[in-house]
């Protein structure tokens, strides 16, 4: 006779690496705090943490990596603030594009980034058209971004188009967010304790496992990417399916 408990009993399916981590980096203020620090500095660390995680990313053989680096909220900090991340955010273009290029990695930016300014803009858009064509990793820069905003954008321009309603199926609304072409993540991490999914990829996450740890984000390295990716590869995702 059939076991029962089979269904239970069945060893978990561990899943492959992610294609796609999407990661809230967070817990800069706090990082910078804990030492007596100006915000800036914390920030400025977590930039450093930007780029192991993108080397993390790529070793683990991850194809695309989403970072929150600016929310549409974050607007509401104290103006030095939004200008120090601002300031911050075209001193690693500068700095990093280069050899992010040479190593293969594909910039593209989500989320409503003119509101950056046109030199940020033009600075993101020609980082965009130099790694077009790479493809080790894509990095996707979530800037202003919303996912709230991100889902009304795409019914606006579904609508703006005259689609019939039958035809906007949920693949199709997908074609509209701005992440157009990318698969949903995996997986979510989120440093600092949070838990919350805080108007990140609202619509893209539906599925993602979530993975949140105690790590501030200026102390992200390697070994903490490696460790969440562990914890996602033992999870068994079902897909809302049960299990075979
Ligand atoms: C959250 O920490 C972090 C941010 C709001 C900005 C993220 C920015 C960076 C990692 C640095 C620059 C990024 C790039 C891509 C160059 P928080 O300030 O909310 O920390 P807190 O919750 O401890 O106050």
């Amino acid at each position: 006779m059939a076991n029962p408990m089979q269904h239970n009993a069945a060893p978990a399916r561990p899943s492959a690496v992610p294609k796609h981590v999407a990661i809230i980096m967070d817990g800069n203020g706090r990082w910078a705090a804990a030492r007596g620090l100006p915000r800036l500095v914390g920030h400025r660390e977590g930039a450093k943490a930007v780029r192991r995680s993108i080397e993390a990313a790529i070793g683990q053989g991850v194809k695309y990596l989403t970072l929150f680096a600016f929310s549409s909220e974050n607007w509401q900090r104290p103006q030095e603030e939004v200008s120090d991340l601002r300031g911050l955010l075209l001193q690693y273009l500068r700095s990093e594009l280069q050899e992010l290029h040479e190593v293969g990695v594909r910039l593209r930016v989500i989320g409503e980034h003119t509101r950056f300014g046109p030199n940020v803009v033009a600075e993101l858009e020609a980082a965009e058209a130099k790694t077009a064509r790479n493809e080790k990793l894509t990095l996707l820069l979530a800037l202003s971004y919303g996912g709230r905003a991100d889902i009304v954008a795409a019914a606006q321009r579904a609508i703006a188009e005259g689609i019939a309603p039958e035809a906007l199926t949920e693949q199709k609304f997908a074609s509209y967010l701005t992440t157009a072409g990318v698969p949903d993540p995996d997986l979510l991490i989120r440093t600092s304790g949070e838990q919350r999914i805080s108007n990140f990829l609202l619509w893209q996450t539906a599925y993602a496992e979530l993975v949140f740890t105690d790590v501030l984000w200026p102390d992200f390295g390697e070994k903490d990417f490696a460790a969440a990716i562990g914890k996602f590869t033992k999870r068994e995702r079902r897909f809302g399916a049960r299990p075979e």
